[in-house]
């Protein structure tokens, strides 16, 4: 997709592309959601303030509005999630290389942390990737980011590799990334999480 809106997923052409190219499956303006009261929707520039807004708040360093509308630009699957009054208080990135989808940034506005949203819309992502045929799901994070880890590691990520030095950190120093994957199960069919239709909800 070129800019997320009006375009499902499966359609996403970034860099590698999606091969399966599994057509579209959602409707423009939202459907349900990853979890009760939270509906999914493509990104869009009218976002992006909002989107910033948050991430400036919950991140050390955080993204900037080029990397957001990068992304957009690039085709990644760009997900917004409002609440029921419509209020955007989680995003997701997702990237399709060939096989598999890198997760570049998933993120829940501070005040609803820790309520389950980060979880269930993992899974909701999860179930997408795996209905468009991807075989895994990759992702960087930061060692010292233990409620990402820990969500991760509950998740069925596994630690393959180390990126040395990947991360900016305080006082000009940097901070590796640990690589995740979590391999799916069974390409192209129902994981074990549920389709994104129920989205491991819980
Ligand atoms: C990481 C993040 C997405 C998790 O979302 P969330 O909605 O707060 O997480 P959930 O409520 O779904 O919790 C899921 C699991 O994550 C872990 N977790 C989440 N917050 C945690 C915390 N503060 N401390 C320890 N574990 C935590 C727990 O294992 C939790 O499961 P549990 O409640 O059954 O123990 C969210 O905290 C966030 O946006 N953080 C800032 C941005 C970020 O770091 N994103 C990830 C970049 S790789």
């Amino acid at each position: 997709m070129s800019a997320g809106v009006g375009q499902g997923p499966g359609q996403g052409q970034g860099p590698g592309g999606n091969p399966a190219d599994a057509g579209v499956h959602d409707a423009p303006g939202g459907r349900p959601g990853p979890m009760p009261g939270l509906r999914a929707r493509h990104m869009s520039r009218r976002d992006l303030p909002r989107v910033i807004a948050i991430e400036n708040e919950i991140y050390p360093f955080p993204w900037s509005l080029g990397n957001f509308s990068d992304s957009l630009e690039a085709g990644y699957d760009c997900w917004a999630f409002d609440d029921e009054s419509g209020a955007l208080v989680a995003y997701a990135v997702v990237m399709w290389i060939p096989d598999e989808v890198h997760l570049l940034n998933l993120s829940v506005a501070a005040p609803l942390q820790r309520r389950g949203l980060g979880r269930a819309i993992l899974e909701w992502l999860s179930a997408d990737a795996v209905r468009r045929g991807a075989r895994g799901m990759l992702l960087e994070v930061r060692p010292s980011n233990l409620p990402a880890l820990r969500l991760y590691e509950r998740s069925g990520f596994e630690r393959i590799g180390v990126r040395r030095r990947y991360y900016p950190a305080p006082d000009q120093q940097r901070e590796d990334a640990w690589v995740l994957f979590r391999r799916f199960v069974g390409q192209g069919e129902q994981g074990e999480q549920g389709g994104p239709e129920v989205g491991g909800a819980r």
